[in-house]
């Protein structure tokens, strides 16, 4: 059976009652459950556009790469640094279509809370990752969680809030961070971009955007060889939007092509309180 989460409501801040229907505060404000069982906490104001964060195309596309399994090893670091205690509480935040936490939720015990601005692509993970809450959120304004109440906050790929990420974790809790690594696609990015970065950079980036709240206690880099077929090829292109400015030449030359070896390289920080 699900935990319900220490949440609270993006109106008035008091706690949120969530039972099997709805979700209420204290003070009269309501959220209705979708029938797929996600909760959307996203109000009017807090978003900038009417489908805010990536849409159907992206999550469908991300959902097929993954499931090629090109990232498997990618998900089994995340799983081994992500879980700490059975009783945890972890929220993936910018999760997607739900993927890594997902893989955390299926393979442990605790409690496992997943946020997104995009409705699509929460929608697409509370339909087949039942043993964790979703929740549509902007993760740049107050994330809907009460203060210290989580033991971890995954945040693979995903815009950053340290601010934020600082008051809800516990004070022994830990922040991951997966950032892309040194030469991440390299081969890919060097076809559709002129001016393609090594990304060596990135993580010491990361870290230090969440300097004023965080320090650094752990690095892990995941590097390896991955030869992709021409499916997985036009998936990583449609699901990542640096790639949709390449020139058309660019892009057609890649899409011909029947298969490329691409390092994958990614890098999981873990963070403590400062
Ligand atoms: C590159 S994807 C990564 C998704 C997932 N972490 C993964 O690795 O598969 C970035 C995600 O961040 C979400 N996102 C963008 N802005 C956001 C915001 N302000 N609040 C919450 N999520 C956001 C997007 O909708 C998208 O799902
Ligand atoms: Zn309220």
């Amino acid at each position: 059976m699900k935990t319900k989460p220490a949440l609270i409501c993006p109106a008035c801040e008091t706690a949120l009652d969530w039972n099997e229907k709805e979700c209420r505060c204290a003070r009269g404000h309501s959220f209705d459950q979708a029938k797929e069982g996600y909760l959307n906490l996203l109000l009017s104001h807090q978003r900038k556009s009417n489908h805010p964060g990536d849409d159907a195309n992206m999550i469908q596309a991300r959902r097929r790469f993954f499931d090629s399994g090109a990232l498997d090893l990618v998900t089994e670091q995340i799983k081994k640094s992500a879980i700490g205690n059975h009783q945890s509480a972890i929220l993936d935040c910018g999760c997607g279509e739900g993927h890594f936490l997902g893989a955390l939720s299926e393979a442990h015990d605790g409690q496992f809370f997943g946020v997104d601005v995009s409705k699509e692509a929460v929608r697409c993970a509370a339909k087949r990752y039942k043993k964790a809450n979703w929740i549509v959120a902007n993760a740049m304004r107050k994330l809907p969680f009460a203060d210290h109440s989580l033991d971890v906050i995954l945040s693979v790929l995903a815009p950053r809030n340290p601010e934020e990420f600082a008051r809800i974790l516990k004070p022994d809790g830990a922040l991951i961070l997966g950032v892309p690594g040194p030469n991440h696609l390299i081969e890919l990015r060097s076809r559709l971009a002129a001016n393609a970065g090594d990304f060596e950079e990135k993580a010491d980036e990361a870290a230090a955007k969440c300097a004023p709240h965080f320090s650094e206690t752990h690095r892990e880099l995941l590097c390896y060889e991955q030869t992709l077929n021409a499916a997985q090829i036009a998936d990583l292109i449609q699901m990542t939007p640096i790639f949709w400015c390449s020139s058309p030449e660019a892009k057609a030359g890649v899409q011909q092509l029947a298969e490329l070896k691409v390092t994958v390289s990614f890098v999981l920080l873990t963070l403590q309180h400062a």
